[in-house]
């Protein structure tokens, strides 16, 4: 029943990763996560996510893959549980095989949470049939994970932290307008590590609120870096706008560092990348790193200079990879057929 028919039960999505300029760290409602600040993000134009729907009328249970093996345990569970959410407002019992792709590295702290709940709330929206515009896909994504919901929007997004009044409806993410030309920004990813991280963000972040005595003055702080970075954003100021999210990614990571037990996801190698941006910048490049929830570096510069800067970052870390990537699309529906 429904209107799944307008879809044939069948969509696929491609979403790509974003990262934030302004972090997310910290939720105030773990059930419909709702964060505690509000955060600012670039959407990326490499490391794309595609993930298919598809509703199965006389299957019992939801089957989901991932890069083609079956998912299990506590990703698995995330999954079903965000198709329990969008069959509960589409008035289906229907259950569905998903079968998702990332291209960027699976819990390594480069967003493929964000890329994988955005494709995936989008997938699964068109496969059941919810008619949704953007603000409501990215609500949506949101309760996947909270990252996803700027990967709905491409280049530059705001996810507003929203009132306890209005709860899940005010808590969703829109494009801020950045001229991109001008600005020209990129961002070069180190991946000193592919691997998956011993704890995911949604566990670390959980121990920084509760035990961590700097988690409070980093929120306090990150409204006024919000605000820093707003106005740095509108005068497309390169300079502004990457030690701005330099000082914020690196107060998050303080906050972490003081949890009980510490969460530490800066390694040997994140330090190393961090002294050649240091070294950049004293010979006149303006480079700026952020990190997340892993100990891989992004680091954020002119895409002018991105060659240059990636040659830097490469020589720091022989063994690593090194990607450029500039302000990339937000989600978007596939053709049925794959492409
Ligand atoms: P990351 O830094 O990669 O975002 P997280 O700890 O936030 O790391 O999230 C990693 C988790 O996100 C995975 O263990 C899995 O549960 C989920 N995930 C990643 N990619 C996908 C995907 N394509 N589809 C569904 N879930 C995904
Ligand atoms: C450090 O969105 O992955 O990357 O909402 O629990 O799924 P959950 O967490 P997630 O957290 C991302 C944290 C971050 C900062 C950011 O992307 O803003
Ligand atoms: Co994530």
């Amino acid at each position: 029943m429904g209107v799944e028919h307008r879809t044939g039960g069948s969509a696929t999505a491609v979403a790509h990763p974003n990262i934030a300029l302004i972090k997310y760290w910290g939720k105030r409602d773990e059930q419909l996560l709702l964060p505690r600040t509000d955060s600012l993000s670039m959407t990326l134009d490499i490391f794309p996510t595609t993930t298919r729907v598809r509703l199965v009328p006389e299957a019992e249970h939801d089957e989901v893959s991932l890069g083609g093996a079956p998912l299990e345990g506590e990703a698995r569970r995330r999954v079903v549980a965000f198709l329990d959410l969008v069959r509960e407002r589409a008035g289906s019992d229907r259950r569905a095989v998903v079968e998702t792709e990332n291209t960027v590295p699976t819990g390594a702290g480069l967003a493929s949470s964000a890329s994988g709940f955005a494709a995936l709330a989008m997938a699964a929206a068109a496969a059941y049939g919810l008619d949704q515009d953007a603000t409501a896909l990215s609500r949506l994504a949101r309760r996947g994970s909270g990252s996803a919901s700027r990967s709905i929007f491409g280049d530059f997004a705001i996810w507003h932290a929203g009132t306890d009044e209005d709860g899940d409806l005010g808590s969703y993410a829109e494009p801020v307008p950045v001229d991109v030309g001008e600005l020209d920004p990129a961002l070069v990813i180190a991946v000193v590590n592919a691997g998956p991280k011993a704890v995911s963000s949604r566990e670390a972040m959980r121990r920084t609120v509760d035990t961590s005595p700097l988690y409070e003055p980093w929120a306090v702080s990150s409204k006024d870096d919000l605000a820093d970075m707003r106005e740095a954003l509108r005068r497309a100021d390169l300079e502004a706008v990457g030690e701005i999210a330099e000082r914020n990614a690196l107060g998050m990571h303080a906050t972490m560092l003081a949890a009980r037990p510490a969460v530490r996801y800066l390694s040997a190698p994140t330090l190393t990348v961090l002294d050649s941006v240091l070294q950049l910048r004293r010979d006149g490049v303006p480079a700026y790193a952020t990190m997340d929830a892993g100990p891989n570096v992004k680091v954020l510069c002119r895409r002018a200079d991105a060659e240059r800067v990636a040659g830097v970052v490469r020589g720091a870390v022989p063994g690593g990879a090194v990607h450029i990537a500039g302000p990339g699309p937000g989600a978007r529906l596939l053709d049925e057929g794959g492409r």
